[in-house]
């Protein structure tokens, strides 16, 4: 339909509105999904996905999982990229253009707050974990150095912390949150890092930091994956992760932890709910296909989140150690694996790597998500935006610092300093988000309410508010059944089992005692 007949309709066209030359955007297709897979593959795929996926069951969480992500996860990325690109301009402003042309309320606009909220909230504590690791990395070249000093070039065959007993190893992690000193150094320096990249923009800056690190990040992961198979004790690894065990998963569905843990994960793995894809999207050219994108990144970010599991729990098997959740499992089992196998500190020192380089291209894509609201929208002028851009970056970057600052005092032990952060609950003892200090309490509150909140809004928003017709124009399905496949999920899919995932994780869970 040409704009003559649209107009005689009624409608807008407000493709011109919000892509105006001055957006910023990315170079091309291949550089939108290196970046976008560079903001879904994180902390996330390395930490949680294997852990969860082998406590709830293998290969029957898998399952379910994989469900999660490409009728919920993929229908809700491909709507925050079209939202984002349809609209233009800043998250906030392409909302209010679209709900505008579309005769909605400019409430709508708070879908973009509550995603921008979210996105801030987030790298307010991943920076301060991704400087965990860095201290990590750092630890490793210190260890391979020392090595290498004492026996010449041989050195480097060297297990991690050679000569150390267990108890020494896992009390390193321990040591590093009673020093909120080197916390914060390693903050600085990942927020300074992070900082730098997002002021240089959107080709400059995002796109260039993701073409450098992502390829270096696969290679590094598929390497030690290899190598931990083959050294490792793989059979077991792939028996945690895969094999299905469906009466845990039976067990686990009747309280609906799976499945909210399986949206949960898939929601935070593909970086939804936090107007962060709506904001790529923004960047993104008319001849990049919506659909073809999203799906290329669906699938890499859960083949990432499932090839780390073999990168890691294969050597933790092999020396007879017990997996553990979360970071634990990195700082506690994997560590110990490290030192027991031959050269592993510079096996460590590329985990490490690896990991800080997936946190890196996560923590930009969150940061720039304020940052593009800061610059401000396509009506003013370039200059004056780019200006923006920088001012606005520093100061997001220094209030990510100071806030990550609050992060790291909160995971002081209380028996190490009173940090005053590490005994205050900032919401006293809310349910779901109760009861804990300021990094968790703020994980929580990000990952278990506002971004499934915002993936709900977001599906609200694409089925119903936006025109079918703008729909379908802008997604350019090459099938009409896929489209209205998507529609459907969109519609009633994603709302309902996102919704009654919300309503069920904090208005009824936390009642059941
Ligand atoms: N997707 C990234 C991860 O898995 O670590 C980080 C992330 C980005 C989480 C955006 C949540 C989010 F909204």
């Amino acid at each position: 339909m040409n704009d003559k007949k649209r107009a005689a309709r009624g409608e807008r066209t407000i493709m011109a509105v919000g892509k105006s030359a001055q957006d910023e955007t990315w170079s091309g297709k291949a550089a939108f999904v290196l970046a976008a897979i560079g903001s879904a593959v994180g902390i996330g795929n390395l930490v949680r996905f294997p852990y969860v996926a082998g406590d709830s069951g293998g290969g029957a969480f898998v399952l379910i999982y994989l469900l999660a992500v490409f009728a919920i996860g993929l229908p809700v990325l491909m709507a925050e990229l079209f939202i984002g690109r349809r609209g233009g301009g800043t998250p906030i402003a392409a909302i209010q253009r679209l709900a505008k042309a579309d005769g909605a309320s400019g409430s709508w606009t708070l879908m973009g707050w509550i995603g921008m909220f979210a996105s801030f909230g987030i790298v307010t504590f991943y920076s301060v974990i991704a400087g965990w690791l860095l201290y990590y990395a750092y630890v490793m070249v210190g260890d391979i150095a020392g090595n290498i000093g004492a026996n010449g070039i041989a050195g480097i065959a060297s297990p991690a912390f050679a000569g150390e007993d267990a108890d020494g190893i896992t009390g390193r992690f321990g040591a590093l949150l009673s020093s909120p000193g080197k916390m914060i150094l390693f903050h600085g320096i990942f927020i300074t890092i992070s900082t730098f990249i997002v002021t240089r923009g959107v080709k400059g800056g995002i796109e260039k930091a993701a073409t450098w690190l992502m390829p270096i990040f696969f290679f590094l992961l598929v390497a030690l994956s290899v190598i931990s198979l083959i050294i490792g004790d793989a059979g077991a690894a792939l028996g945690f992760l895969f094999a299905p065990d469906f009466g845990k998963l039976a067990a686990d569905i009747k309280d609906g932890s799976v499945l909210i843990n399986a949206v949960g994960q898939a929601f935070f793995s593909l970086s939804l709910g936090s107007a962060l894809m709506l904001t790529y999207g923004i960047y993104l050219g008319r001849d990049t296909s919506i659909p073809n994108a999203a799906t290329t990144v669906a699938f890499a970010d859960t083949g990432v989140a499932l090839i780390a599991g073999l990168a890691v729990f294969p050597v933790v098997f092999a020396f007879g150690l017990e997996p553990a959740g979360g970071l634990g499992l990195i700082f506690g089992p994997l560590l110990l694996a490290f030192n027991q196998m031959p050269f592993g500190a510079l096996f460590g020192l590329a985990f490490f790597i690896m990991a800080v380089f997936a946190a890196l291209t996560s923590a930009i894509s969150l940061f720039e998500v304020p940052a593009a609201w800061a610059k401000g929208d396509n009506t003013l002028d370039e200059a004056t935006r780019g200006r923006r851009r920088v001012i606005g970056s520093v100061i997001i970057g220094i209030l990510i610092f100071v806030i990550g600052v609050f992060h790291a005092l909160s995971q002081v032990p209380t028996d190490a300093a009173d940090t005053f952060f590490n005994s205050w609950e900032p919401f006293g003892s809310l349910p779901v988000i109760g009861e804990r200090t300021l990094l968790d309490a703020i994980d929580g509150l990000t990952g278990n309410v506002l971004l499934p909140l915002g993936g709900f809004l977001v599906a609200v928003f694409a089925g119903y508010v936006v025109t079918q017709s703008a729909s379908r124009e802008e997604l350019g399905f090459k099938s009409v059944s896929n489209y209205q496949r998507w529609r459907f999920l969109i519609r009633y899919v994603c709302p309902v089992v996102v919704g009654a995932i919300l309503v069920y994780g904090i208005g009824i869970a936390p009642f059941l005692g």
